[in-house]
């Protein structure tokens, strides 16, 4: 069991501390739990991968204090200054050049490096009182649900590390946006998420290409994964389910955008959002796969929510959620 801090001067105090010396505390942010390690110390990193069973191919988001800049660590790109103005802290992660004092395992050894600086306060007070940058995958095993609570860290990492910083539920519960910066003519989305496409395209006023998502294999790139955010419940994704369907099948679980009026709601009924509000299911969608995972469903079977908006990053995750190498 690991323990759980409540934010505190003394618990940010310990933590930081622990940080320092090298081990791992997983923090709340804004989008999910990170599983932390000090950037600037490659053993602390390497557990991260250990405890995560994450492929030494897959690199890290390093998170910054407010305030850093990010010339310490990476080498300038003229897109950088304007979208942190309008969007850091916040849930973007930008891909620029990295600077040798990044170690190689944060970056799979590539000369890029992702750069985060996160808005959730107590997180950003722990990164302040570290005073260094942390390195952050999201705290779940690899391949499994992103955790949006303590709990939900606790329940998948427990015995594996020590310490999880509670900072209550994630209030977007989707991972971040992010952003290749490094070719300033063609800023390219790596991973959709609650900062858009629109939103980025206004800042820079040029037009972003958004990487198409669940590759093939032969073309699996860090970042780009194709499965990924996977239930153990086998998962498919259609436009639309029958309504019909939910009582044929009571084995198998049914996710719906919003709560169906016309249906019984039977135990293998699900809703992301009871009033057709996207940012509510995307702050409940990890919730809702663990909610199944833990039922034992054979199936779950989840429907295409809008594709507008924060729409586009719930679709996404449960495309990746269903997605099979063939
Ligand atoms: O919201 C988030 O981004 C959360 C919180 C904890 O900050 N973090 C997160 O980290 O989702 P992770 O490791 O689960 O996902 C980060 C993704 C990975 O798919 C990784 O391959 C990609 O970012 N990535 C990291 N560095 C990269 C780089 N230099 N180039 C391309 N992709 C990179
Ligand atoms: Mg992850």
């Amino acid at each position: 069991m690991a323990t759980i801090f409540s934010d505190s001067d003394e618990s940010i105090a310990l933590l930081s501390r622990k940080l320092l010396e090298g081990e791992l505390v997983a923090v709340p942010t804004e989008t999910v739990y990170g599983l932390a390690a000090v950037a600037f110390n490659p053993e602390a990193c390497a557990k991260i991968f250990e405890v995560k069973e994450r492929p030494s191919f897959d690199p890290l988001i390093v998170h910054l204090p407010i305030g850093f800049d990010p010339k310490q660590i990476s080498n300038p790109s003229p897109l950088l200054a304007p979208l942190a103005e309008k969007f850091w802290p916040g849930p973007l992660t930008l891909v620029v050049e990295k600077k040798p004092i990044i170690p190689d395992i944060v970056t799979s050894g590539m000369d890029s490096v992702a750069i985060r600086m996160p808005r959730h306060p107590v997180f950003q007070r722990l990164l302040k009182k570290c005073g260094k940058p942390l390195a952050a995958p999201s705290a779940n095993p690899f391949g499994y649900v992103s955790p949006t609570t303590a709990a939900h860290v606790e329940e998948n990492l427990g015995d594996r590390i020590s310490s999880i910083l509670d900072g209550g539920p994630s209030e977007i519960g989707l991972e971040s946006t992010i952003l290749d910066i490094r070719n300033p003519d063609q800023p390219k989305i790596l991973r959709p998420g609650s900062i858009l496409k629109t939103d980025l395209e206004k800042v820079l006023n040029r037009k972003i290409f958004l990487s198409k998502t669940a590759p093939k294999k032969q073309e699996i790139m860090p970042g780009q994964t194709g499965k990924h955010y996977s239930p153990k419940t086998p998962s498919f994704l259609l436009d639309r389910i029958d309504p019909d369907e939910p009582s044929k099948n009571p084995k198998t679980a049914y996710l719906f955008f919003n709560k169906p009026e016309s249906l019984n709601l039977a135990e293998n009924v699900f809703w992301l959002s009871e009033k057709e509000n996207l940012l509510e299911a995307g702050h409940f969608l990890f919730e809702r796969l663990r909610q199944i995972d833990r039922a034992g469903f054979r199936k779950l079977i989840a429907e295409k929510v809008p594709n507008s908006g924060i729409g586009i990053a719930i679709n996404d995750r449960l495309r990746r959620a269903a997605f099979r190498e063939t």
